[in-house]
């Protein structure tokens, strides 16, 4: 088990892109990320290539379908031993409560988790969805269902964390996205925060992704941003 809550996202484009990034990290200090953009393109070889690395993956492909679907794909994640997997809140509590129903009755240890608001989502975002409530409190409803839902915790923005652990408790798990550095871009994310105040807001892991992927020397930018948390 790691001790490190800094999960980096490989957001890489082709086996060997990820692969080299792997290469340059440690498995003791972080686990990996596996996402849309190179799960489309390498399939499960690179959770596999990760594995024998020594690395645990979060596989980040956030369903969203109908319970069955959800249920069924949370499944085939968990076959392929990740550490934790996702969905989205938004598929509904049938969805959430059948997907840890069968995660359950296999005996799979894998966490599985549920994305709340992307953090890449402002107020007015959501306002052209025809969600009329601010981002926090839109996460905060979409979290509390996912907390009844049985499931281990959400993935949310750091600036949502301090609150979502008053109401939902310490036990519930928060993984952020949006991390930067002060000296960083903010890129796409909106809701951004730096790890040390992610930590501090409750944030049991971090999703860093260009922070570190982006950087000259990845590992060095991990080890700068670890040892500013002591
Ligand atoms: O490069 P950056 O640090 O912004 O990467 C963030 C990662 O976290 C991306 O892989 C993105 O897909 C993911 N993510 C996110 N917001 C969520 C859920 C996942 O940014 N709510």
């Amino acid at each position: 088990m790691v001790s490190s809550p800094i999960i980096v996202a490989v957001d890489k484009h082709d086996l060997n892109g990820a692969l080299t990034l792997a290469d340059g990290l440690d498995p003791k200090l972080c686990r990996l990320k596996v996402g849309k953009e190179l799960f489309t393109i390498c399939g499960p070889k690179v959770v596999q290539e990760f594995h024998q690395r020594g690395f645990e993956v979060f596989l980040d492909l956030k369903f969203h379908d109908i319970p069955n679907t959800t249920a069924q794909a949370v499944l085939s994640a968990a076959d392929m031993g990740v550490w934790m997997v996702n969905l989205h809140a938004s598929a509904g509590s049938k969805a959430m409560m059948l997907a840890k129903s069968r995660l359950q009755a296999g005996g799979y240890n894998t966490m599985l988790i549920a994305v709340t608001v992307l953090t890449s989502m402002s107020d007015s975002d959501l306002m052209e969805l025809g969600i009329f409530s601010t981002a926090k409190d839109h996460v905060l409803k979409l979290a509390t269902l996912t907390k009844n839902s049985g499931l281990d915790g959400v993935v949310c923005s750091a600036q949502e964390a301090q609150m979502l652990k008053q109401v939902l408790g310490q036990e519930f798990k928060l993984i952020t996205p949006g991390i930067r550095l002060a000296t960083d871009s903010a890129d796409d994310q909106h809701r951004i925060c730096t790890p040390k105040d992610a930590l501090a807001n409750g944030s049991d892991y971090l999703v860093i992704g260009r922070s570190i992927t982006g950087a000259n020397n990845p590992n060095e930018k991990l080890h700068l941003i670890l040892n500013d948390f002591n």
